[in-house]
């Protein structure tokens, strides 16, 4: 392993840029040259691709965003947009690719290593959505951002005696919903894992009115949605006004946390190591504060977890 490059690739999360701040500082460390390459494997197949030093990496730990950029490549679903790719690395000398992304990245990287690059994973994504890792870079921070604007609600919504519905993203994965709503103190997690009933979630509503509550923090899955429709169906049958508050892009961005920038700068040292002892097609995750790898075909095989131990916290909790 000479040369290694370092690509970010589809939704945006914060702790991508801790995340190559730390590849490209351990490839120099171990003495290999570094490459960047721009705007996710769009940039890959078009050879956006140059040099990096350290300094290159300079000042971004506490950014938002990725430097390199990122983008949803059609193009790299087919076999020919691959092949383009591989060529580029080719001919810039690159063996090993570090990818930075989430479940579609990684089966981009997948099928990218048949054709001989060496590629590793690093899951960078809000949602939290790959089961092969307890945390994602960039969920807890997301986390923190819906906090923020939780404790802001609580006060309109307390101020007039309200119901607020907060929508909040994540795919089809409930947990920066269930996550926000336990470390939130809300009254309630609607999440895609678990079933729904309207009138059950209004009796809890009347039974905290009744109990004096002054407010009604729900979190609503994006994988449920409907924030809107959600919000006229309670009023009209709590009698009490409700408001839904879609939250929206807001979460992928901001400084990420300190758990994130550690979390991504452990995994991005994993990664090139990796690299370095010939590993190839690997994800890089987090189980039980412990680094760990795993063969990427396998990591996306793995069905979807549940934490339901965390779901009745959250029902204990809060009422
Ligand atoms: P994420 O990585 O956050 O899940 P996407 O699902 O949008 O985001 O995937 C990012 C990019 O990865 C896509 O735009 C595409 O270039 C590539 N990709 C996704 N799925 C595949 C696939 N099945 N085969 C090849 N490339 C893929
Ligand atoms: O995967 C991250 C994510 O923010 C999801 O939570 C959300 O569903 C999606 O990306 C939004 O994608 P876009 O940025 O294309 O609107």
């Amino acid at each position: 392993m000479k040369t290694i490059a370092v690509l970010t690739s589809g939704g945006d999360a914060p702790g991508m840029n801790a995340a190559i701040r730390a590849v490209v500082r351990t490839g120099l460390d171990r003495g290999l040259r570094v490459m960047g390459v721009q705007r996710g494997y769009s940039g890959l197949i078009n050879g956006e691709i140059f040099e990096m030093n350290r300094h290159s990496v300079s000042d971004i730990i506490h950014r938002g965003g990725t430097i390199l950029r990122t983008a949803r490549c059609e193009e790299f679903k087919t076999e020919e947009g691959r092949r383009k790719a591989a060529n580029v690395l080719k001919v810039f000398g690159v063996n090993g690719l570090v990818v930075i992304g989430g479940d579609g990245s990684f089966h981009g990287a997948q099928l990218l290593s048949k054709l001989g690059v060496s590629t590793i994973g690093l899951p960078g994504t809000i949602d939290n959505d790959l089961s092969y890792t307890d945390y994602t870079i960039g969920f807890d921070t997301a986390l923190n951002t819906v906090l923020d604007a939780i404790n802001k609600l609580r006060d309109t919504s307390a101020s007039h005696e309200r119901v607020s519905i907060v929508e909040v993203m994540g795919r089809d994965c409930g947990d920066l919903a269930l996550f926000a709503a336990i470390a939130g103190g809300a009254e309630g997690a609607v999440v895609p894992e678990k079933g729904f009933h309207i009138d059950e979630l209004c009796r809890t509503i009347l039974a905290g009115k009744l109990k004096g509550k002054m407010h009604n923090l729900i979190l609503l899955a994006e994988g449920v949605g409907g924030a809107n429709e959600l919000a006229e169906k309670v009023e009209e049958i709590t009698g009490i006004e409700t408001r839904a508050t879609i939250l929206g892009h807001i979460q992928r961005g901001g400084s990420p946390s300190g758990s994130d920038r550690i979390l991504a700068s452990k995994m991005g040292v994993k990664a090139v190591d990796l690299l370095i002892e010939g590993k190839t097609s690997r994800v890089i995750g987090i189980r039980g504060n412990e680094i760990v790898d795993m063969d990427i075909d396998e990591a996306l095989a793995l069905p979807r977890t549940f934490d339901e131990e965390l779901y009745e916290i959250s029902r204990i909790l809060s009422y």
